[in-house]
């Protein structure tokens, strides 16, 4: 069937709007609610041998490499077993140690992507057990991984990728609940999660119906050349993919950072003319962020905190946006959703292309 825009001007745009009731889909029947914990049957894994992993390792390409990385911080979050991400361009060139008791997640919305595809061959080639995190049923890593989660976010049009990031992100939310139910996340803290699962459609919308105040605070960083995007620990992956988005469709330059790694290096850059984009999630780090702020405003430089409601900033911060408060694990998820619509109406503000960005392709399915 021909794909329609149905009244938006943009399938990125139309795509963002898909998410509620994407993620609806993408949930049901994956929530166990008896015990507390995910049902991922596509995976073929049994909760003896999922508890014979003592690591995870995700690799991907591109946003689907950062969503990995915020797959990691879940998965160490709730199973409490070593997780991290890596670009699956590096892996793959540079003989990587393959160990059996590590699962191993290909992240691809295309299930394409050629660097994606030979690390899992590699793997498997090494003997290693890769499930795919896959959007396209029946794409070459789907096929070719031993097990996996279909993302079912329907079909994704526009270059950059939008709602295919949020499901990537809930798809690792529930490998996370299963792999913590297996080791030592409790009844309740399962329950927990997956409430909090169930309410992340809700968020989402809450946080679209924001979009008008976001494209103003969009146009104000349409303007500006270059920008920080930081964050710590979860909200380090929120902050290069926020960077990665305004990078593809508004084609300004933005660089993403740990808060924490600032004050070694990139301060230098900060003056009135640097906007940061500062990830501030309410969880046991905010002090720390502040203070990051802090170190900011002494350089005069401008803040747009992406934040939960509550978090004090005094004048640390002129734009806030203010995203709804869920669980601390799943809070990234939803912290991603402001950066879609800030790129996507910083670059409408500069008259960009936006489904079609320049030197950009869906997949990258050559070497
Ligand atoms: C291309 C796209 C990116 C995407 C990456 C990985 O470079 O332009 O937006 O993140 O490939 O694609 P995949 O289909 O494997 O998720």
């Amino acid at each position: 069937d021909e794909l329609q825009l149905e009244g938006h001007d943009t399938f990125l745009h139309k795509e963002i709007h898909e998410q509620p009731t994407s993620l609806e889909r993408m949930l049901s029947g994956r929530l166990d609610d008896r015990f507390a914990t995910a049902r991922l049957d596509g995976l073929g894994i049994d909760a003896r041998e999922l508890r014979g992993f003592r690591r995870v390792k995700a690799i991907g390409c591109g946003s689907s490499f950062y969503i990995g990385q915020l797959g990691a911080s879940m998965i160490e979050d709730l199973a409490r077993i070593p997780a991290d991400a890596e670009a699956a361009s590096e892996f793959r060139y540079r003989n990587p140690i393959v160990e059996p008791d590590t699962l191993y997640v290909a992240v691809s919305q295309s299930g394409e992507t050629a660097d994606t595809l030979f690390a899992v061959r590699e793997i498997q080639r090494k003997g290693g057990c890769v499930v795919g995190l896959v959007n396209v049923v029946g794409s070459s890593i789907a096929r070719e991984c031993d097990g996996g989660i279909y993302l079912h976010a329907g079909p994704e049009v526009s270059v950059a990728s939008t709602k295919v990031l949020t499901h990537m992100g809930v798809g690792f939310a529930l490998l996370a609940l299963l792999l913590g139910r297996v080791h030592d996340l409790s009844y309740a803290d399962g329950a927990r999660i997956v409430a909090g699962l169930r309410a992340l459609p809700g968020q989402v919308q809450q946080m679209l119906d924001s979009e008008d105040e976001i494209a103003v605070v969009a146009k104000g960083l349409a303007q500006s050349p270059s920008s920080f995007f930081i964050g710590r620990v979860r909200g380090y992956a929120v902050a290069r993919e926020g960077a990665q988005k305004l990078k593809e469709i508004s084609y300004q330059h933005a660089e993403a950072y740990q808060a924490s790694e600032l004050k070694h290096g990139p301060l230098a850059l900060i003056s009135p003319q640097m906007p940061t984009v500062a990830i501030v999630p309410d969880d046991e780090l905010v002090e720390r962020n502040l203070g990051a702020l802090h170190e900011i405003a002494a350089r005069s430089g401008p803040v747009i905190a992406v934040t939960h409601p509550g978090v004090e900033f005094g004048d640390l911060a002129a734009e806030r946006i203010v995203v709804p408060h869920g669980e601390v694990e799943l809070d990234p998820i939803v912290l991603t959703i402001p950066l879609q619509l800030l790129a996507y109406h910083a670059a409408a503000a500069l008259g960009r292309d936006i489904d079609r960005p320049r030197n950009l392709a869906k997949s990258v399915t050559v070497e």
